[in-house]
């Protein structure tokens, strides 16, 4: 069976660590809180299992978890731990009212045996019981796994930086474990005038240059692209997953530039072209290279880049949509007009409602997503919850985010936690103490020039529904009262 199509309609397996007791600190007391203060008396929080029990089911637990039962979800427990071959005494380890927790009073083997010896993995990996958290693929998408995309499951991640295993891909023609010994970077200019002195440099030549490192989000100009005409998919994995974060390690282009003597007043777009199949071409605007932003990476979260994502070379472009971000970079070309590639007058254009194109709208304007509760997650339990999400700019850092439950009637700002750095993921958080009422949850992002994150009608009453790139709309989770969440539109 394809697990992804699976993902869709049957969720099966059980994440043990996706539910786990809650105990209510009081961090906040708003009005709505104290009003609320008797549902959270009960402290306990049973937090969504996320893609484990099949519908029905859940309609079960939740019941049972209203009743103050647990046979069902006992059950689920066991065989989801057969499933996924956890030890037995994980299986039984829940407290019956009244006799005691067994996790606590029975010593498991990891607690009385000897663990594995160290480097037992040469590079580690996670942990067995998180094997549910994958980019994955929308089933029909694409026709061949080579033109395509996977999306990071952004619903699991906790933070702002995208475990490399985990960012999101987007290959037009595959990808390459290129070897890092022939890999060259030619530098040259449209014309001998432009770049005086035009080189090759392997990647020795790169690595011994002066570096930075840059904490930077990279979005896909057609995240969220299935959504601009209707509700197209369940998850925030599929609706917003086309988007990752990372800390970038390389040398600013502007560097490479003068070292190869750029002639800054004639030349002023760049050309960047991929080494792989798909001749990945696209101009660069000169002022963000003229900042030093721009740059040729070979780290990615501490280490070479991986092979997805263009190893041993990319360009970060960072605030511009990701087709931009050229990997298996081969060639730098500094000219004095736009080259007008497929890559950016065919392709990844924004068709307006007048059937015209627009071209180069490559800026990543100011979007945000909740991604705790939403789409394909319940909510066992009422009392408290914490809406948490992710919320970005190409402009530079994010200024607030608010968060409304009520479908953009009234909003509430979220914390932003630290770092809020430019043209980087912010992750929020609210606290919210759900009363069991269906809820309509919406995050709605500014940035620090002050632009705001629109609505589905602001943003169609300009671009109409046809279009695919840059949907940069509020997005909004319908909470029902049985704790399941769906994606919904709201304008
Ligand atoms: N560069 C090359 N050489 N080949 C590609 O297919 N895809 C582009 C860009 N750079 C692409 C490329 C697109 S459309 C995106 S969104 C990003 O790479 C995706 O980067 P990632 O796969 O590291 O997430």
């Amino acid at each position: 069976m394809d697990l992804a199509s699976q993902r869709y309609h049957q969720p099966v397996k059980v994440r043990l660590s996706r539910i786990f007791a809650f105990t209510y600190i009081e961090i906040d007391a708003t009005p709505e809180t104290i009003v609320q203060r008797q549902d959270r008396a009960s402290g306990r929080l049973m937090k969504a299992p996320e893609n484990f029990l099949a519908h029905d089911d859940v309609r079960t637990v939740w019941a049972e978890a209203r009743d103050g039962r647990r046979d069902f979800l006992r059950q689920a427990f066991a065989s989801a731990a057969a499933c996924l071959a956890v030890p037995a005494v994980l299986a039984q380890g829940l407290a019956v009212p009244g006799e005691g927790d067994p996790n606590i009073l029975q010593l498991p083997a990891h607690s009385t045996g000897l663990g594995q010896g160290v480097a037992t993995e040469g590079y580690g990996k996670p942990s067995r019981y998180e094997a549910n958290v994958q980019r994955r693929q929308s089933p029909g998408l694409t026709q061949t796994r080579q033109a395509s995309v996977s999306f990071a499951p952004l619903q699991s991640l906790f933070g702002i930086v995208t475990p490399s295993g985990l960012h999101f891909e987007r290959h037009h023609q595959g990808w390459w474990d290129v070897d890092p010994t022939t890999h060259r970077l030619m530098v040259n200019g449209s014309d001998p005038a432009i770049v005086k002195t035009p080189k090759v440099f392997t990647m020795d030549d790169i690595m011994r240059l002066p570096s930075v490192s840059r904490f930077h989000f990279i979005e896909c100009g057609a995240n969220t692209g299935m959504e601009w005409g209707n509700v197209a998919v369940p998850t925030c994995q599929y609706t917003h997953g086309m988007l990752s974060c990372s800390e970038f390690t390389g040398v600013p282009l502007r560097t490479l530039l003068d070292f190869c003597g750029a002639d800054w007043k004639r030349g002023r777009f760049v050309l960047a072209e991929g080494a792989d199949g798909s001749s990945m071409t696209r101009t660069i605007p000169i002022s963000l290279i003229e900042s030093g932003e721009v740059l040729v990476a070979y780290g990615q979260n501490g280490e070479m880049l991986r092979p997805e994502h263009g190893y041993p070379l990319r360009l970060v472009v960072p605030g511009v949509q990701g087709v931009s971000w050229v990997k298996y970079l081969r060639r730098i070309e500094l000219g004095d007009q736009p080259y007008g590639t497929k890559d950016e007058t065919i392709h990844y254009v924004d068709l307006l409602p007048g059937g015209q194109h627009r071209q180069y709208s490559s800026t990543q304007e100011v979007k945000s997503v909740v991604t705790t509760p939403s789409g394909g997650q319940v909510l066992l339990e009422k009392g408290f919850h914490n809406i948490s999400g992710l919320a970005w700019s190409g402009r530079g850092k994010i200024r607030r985010v608010d968060v409304s439950v009520d479908g953009g009637r009234n909003w509430r700002e979220a914390r932003l936690e630290s770092p809020v750095l430019s043209k980087c993921l912010t992750r929020f958080n609210l606290d919210w103490v759900w009363k069991g009422d269906a809820a309509l949850v919406q995050s709605r992002a500014t940035d620090d020039t002050g632009q705001v994150q629109a609505t589905y009608g602001q943003m169609r009453a300009v671009r109409g529904t046809r279009s695919i790139y840059h949907n940069n709309s509020i997005q909004t989770w319908w909470v029902q009262e049985s704790g399941e969440v769906c994606n919904v539109q709201l304008s």
